[in-house]
């Protein structure tokens, strides 16, 4: 049967259905919203009224009104509605303490249906075991779910905080241009074909970078803005491919005052919206040390699991996996996962095929037990080598040891893995534990093997260390640059630098990245001849702002903290994005499929 939609009419909101509570009982309300949840008790209808506020209990009693309550029999799920009546108290035993309106209901004897739904295609619950797909193709509907709409709500408090907490430092917002030129972040630009000059294109800003520079060069001092940023890229969990970043810069600074700015920003966030705590000063490390100790640049310092070098006890040993790795150049590193030597020959067996996914030859594991180390290895070990492994790995009766051989760079990346896994598996990450670190002195430049050359591991402006300059010539891999991240429990929230300020120091770094005269005139060009216009010492910082607000509402996905976030296959299910075009608009912009 067709539900009869009714007018709006005059008909205006008293209170939202958040708000009412044990004070407003005798008073006449109106409310409007959506139809969450409908019970029938035996005659007497039940509605839980929902918006963005709350949820407000409606009752439809034959005694009072049958009018209202036969319309109330054909209301269903997401239908709106207006209801007016009187606030009452619940009966005794129905007082609900978990809702802020759980002491009242509203008794209803005027119901308009402002329209009808059809059965949402899911449940509008917070706990829903929909797949996203389908989530994503009705994110309108999505979106009505209160944990996302009080995630976004979190997300506007942070755009008005990180606003006011900047403002209060003189730093000023100013916009940049979406329509512009390829800025080198390390992926692939989303390009957009220009009418008016056919066969050229803009490119999406991968980040402000160049633009915060010349804010710089143009003498505004302290600049941030809340910016979109574009990058073709592989997607996870914690990467969009246009997501938003807080975009800092500041002039006549080191590091130290970029840093203690965001380690500020940082702190008053999470104190604010989080009533969480975080240390101060936030601790550094730098980028070697962390690699070494734990097989990333961005560690998750809540646990321990440290990989420890055991190359010393290996080289004691005869056995040829580890000593032939050692003599050609490269490692033996350990993990001591204490108290786990009874894991089973399964259990090891699928820790050795996850090393080995992740590009391992292999793992070889000890386990120490009261008779001392066991596993098919330990005849290779002579009484001295098992001793130095027992030193090095701070091992004793009841762990596991775990090896990888490899170089450096392979043993970083499975040990580093591999000791995520086990603190998950072994559950040894604490509960509401923030540990936020920076990470300091990265490498300027990394080997790109393939191309057979180097490529900025930040992007090309960063300094290099003062100190290092002299290797540049010399030995290019090991200049470190002035570059940091910030990282919280093992995420990247924020990256910056100090810049290169003078013209001779940037054109030396483009010829290191063998970016040519010619190319970098025509990409760069404007920054090279603008650092000749008294350009400033300067440098800066970007956060990742979808990673803060998911760490600040625990959502495991910046999907549930963007209101229309992309897939995995970076498109948009609900508008369909990207689609087709006309052959008309292609022709336009001059340009044919292949
Ligand atoms: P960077 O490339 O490190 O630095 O980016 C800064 C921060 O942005 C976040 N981030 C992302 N978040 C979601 N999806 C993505 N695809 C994504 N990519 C990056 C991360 C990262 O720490 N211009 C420099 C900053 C500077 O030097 O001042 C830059 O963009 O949290
Ligand atoms: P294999 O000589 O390949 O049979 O390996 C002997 C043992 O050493 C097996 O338990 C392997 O898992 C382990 N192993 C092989 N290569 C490595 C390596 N690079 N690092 C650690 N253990 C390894």
């Amino acid at each position: 049967m067709e539900v009869p939609i009714e007018a709006l009419g005059d008909w205006e909101r008293t209170h939202d259905c958040g708000t009412l509570g044990a004070d407003y009982i005798g008073q006449r309300v109106l409310l409007m919203g959506w139809v969450w949840r409908r019970r029938d008790h035996g005659g007497v209808i039940f509605i839980d009224l929902r918006d963005r506020y709350g949820i407000t209990q409606i009752v439809f009693n034959p005694q009072h009104d049958s009018a209202a309550l036969q319309k109330a029999d054909q209301l269903r799920s997401e239908f709106v509605i207006a209801v007016e009546g009187v606030v009452e108290s619940r009966p005794e035993g129905m007082i609900n303490s978990k809702l802020p309106t759980g002491a009242i209901e509203v008794n209803c004897d005027q119901l308009r249906t402002l329209n009808t739904s059809p059965t949402p295609p899911f449940l509008i619950e917070d706990e829903i075991d929909a797949g996203e797909e389908i989530r994503l193709k009705y994110r309108y509907l999505d979106l009505r779910r209160p944990r996302i709409q009080q995630n976004l709500l979190l997300r506007h408090q942070a755009y008005r905080a990180v606003r006011n907490l900047l403002d209060e430092q003189k730093f000023i917002e100013i916009e940049t241009p979406i329509l512009t030129k390829s800025t080198p972040e390390g992926a692939r630009d989303y390009l957009v074909p220009s009418r008016v000059h056919p066969g050229h294109f803009f490119a999406l800003p991968q980040s402000p970078q160049t633009y915060k520079q010349l804010l710089m060069i143009a003498g505004y001092d302290r600049y941030f803005q809340i910016v979109k940023c574009f990058r073709d890229e592989d997607l996870r969990a914690d990467r969009q491919p246009e997501f938003t970043q807080i975009d800092i810069e500041m002039s006549f600074v080191r590091e130290d005052q970029v840093m203690d700015v965001a380690e500020r920003l940082t702190r008053s966030l999470f104190a604010k919206l989080g009533k969480i705590n975080l240390p101060d000063p936030f601790p550094r490390l730098t980028y070697h040390e962390a690699m070494d100790r734990f097989g990333s640049d961005k560690p998750d310092m809540r646990f321990a699991l440290e990989l420890v070098d055991a190359s010393v006890g290996a080289r004691a040993s005869e056995f040829k996996v580890f000593r032939s790795v050692l003599e050609d150049g490269g490692e033996v590193k350990g993990i001591n996962v204490k108290g786990c030597n009874s894991f089973s020959r399964g259990k090891i067996d699928g820790l050795i095929a996850f090393a080995q996914d992740l590009g391992a030859k292999g793992l070889s594991w000890i386990k120490h037990t009261d008779n001392g180390l066991e596993s098919s290895i330990v005849k290779f070990f002579p009484e001295a080598a098992q001793t130095l492994l027992i030193k090095a790995l701070d091992s004793e009766p009841g762990d596991l040891l775990l090896f990888v051989a490899d170089q450096p760079a392979m043993v970083a990346r499975v040990l580093g893995a591999l000791r995520l896994e086990l603190a998950q598996r072994l559950e040894l990450i604490p509960a509401d534990s923030w540990t936020p670190l920076w990470v300091t002195e990265f490498p300027l430049l990394e080997r790109d093997e393939e191309a057979g050359r180097f490529t900025a591991m930040h992007h090309p402006f960063t300094s290099p260390m003062e100190e290092d300059l002299p290797l540049m010539d010399s030995d290019p891999g090991a200049v470190r640059a002035r570059a940091y991240d910030l990282v919280l429990n093992g995420n990247e929230i924020a990256g910056g630098s100090v810049r290169i300020f003078q013209r001779p120091v940037q054109a030396r770094l483009f010829e290191l990245l063998a970016i040519g005269k010619e190319e970098a005139e025509a990409k760069f060009g404007f920054l090279l001849e603008a650092l000749e216009y008294g350009a400033p010492p300067h440098g800066g910082i970007a956060f990742g702002f979808d990673r803060l607000i998911a760490l600040l509402t625990g959502e495991d996905s910046i999907r549930d903290i963007i209101a229309f976030p992309k897939t995995n296959k970076a498109s948009g299910l609900m508008e369909n994005a990207p689609s087709a075009v006309d052959n008309t608009q292609l022709r336009d912009l001059g340009i044919r499929l292949a």
